[in-house]
């Protein structure tokens, strides 16, 4: 029997299994309850982090959003006028449809393709941020995913990845029984490994935000070091003076709110 069998089995079920669950669930998704429960506060959370990186660097931000979804937090940048440009990739086309319908007519600052977390179609450190949200534990080789994160990751950019935070009891409860139950083949990696996947890819300055009580979920935030005599945060050669808008982390709270 080929030794690659039980991982292309593995790959097959992983995929197979969030194409099924997520071209049926793309009309909806947007009102579902686990929207408010969960997928929201993350999009705060990104957003948060986006200032954060701004906040640092006097330039335009080149976010890709991984397994983005119905593109929400795409939409919520760009509705904010925040001074960056947005690509956002997903495995499942209906999920690019939606999330392409919902941007506001003459948005030229976002994107959306299909495509595989594991295979990105992008040249290495083409991004400053690479953000996912809710999406890792559909991926089968989470190892190789954090890997391209950091291959497409310019010197001095962040990934801030959010899941399930399953190492307490309610997360565990809620993501390994629950979940896992009702959808089939995923994964919600203790925070451990997903920690040791991130410095196995050379990210560093690792830190987690935890959130939500009942839900609860945590970002792992990493680094790609800067370039070697690369100036100070938002003093680089390429900088655009006056780009940077204030970064005090409320305004995202009121983009949510709007
Ligand atoms: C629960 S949704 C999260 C969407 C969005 N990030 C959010 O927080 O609302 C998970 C998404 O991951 C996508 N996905 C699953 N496997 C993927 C893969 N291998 N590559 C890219 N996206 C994938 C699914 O199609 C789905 O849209």
């Amino acid at each position: 029997m080929d030794a690659s069998a039980p991982a292309q089995h593995r790959s097959r079920a992983f995929k197979g299994d969030a194409t099924r669950r997520f071209a049926a669930w793309a009309h909806s998704y947007d009102r579902s309850i686990l929207n408010f429960l969960l997928f929201r506060p993350s999009y705060l959370t990104l957003l948060e982090e986006l200032h954060a990186w701004q906040a640092d660097h006097a330039r335009r931000c080149r976010v890709l959003d991984i397994g983005c979804g119905t593109g929400s937090f795409a939409g919520l940048v760009a509705v904010a006028g925040l001074d960056a440009d947005v690509v956002g990739l997903d495995f499942v086309p209906q999920m690019c449809v939606r999330a392409r319908g919902k941007l506001p007519i003459g948005t030229d600052s976002v994107r959306f393709l299909a495509g595989d977390s594991e295979h990105l179609p992008f040249a290495d450190a083409s991004f400053d941020l690479v953000t996912c949200s809710n999406s890792f534990h559909h991926y089968p080789h989470q190892q190789a995913v954090v890997h391209e994160f950091r291959r497409v990751l310019a010197p001095g950019g962040r990934v801030v990845l959010i899941d399930g935070f399953r190492d307490n009891v309610i997360g565990w409860v809620v993501f390994d029984v629950a979940v896992a139950r009702i959808e089939g083949h995923v994964h919600h990696a203790p925070w451990r490994r997903i920690d040791a996947y991130f410095r196995d890819a050379g990210l560093t300055e690792i830190r987690r935000r935890k959130f939500n009580l009942l839900f609860p979920a945590v970002a792992t935030i990493g680094s790609a070091p800067a370039l070697q005599g690369a100036g100070p945060p938002g003093g680089g050669s390429d900088a655009e003076a006056g780009t940077v808008r204030d970064p005090k982390p409320p305004l995202s709270r009121k983009v949510l709110a709007g």
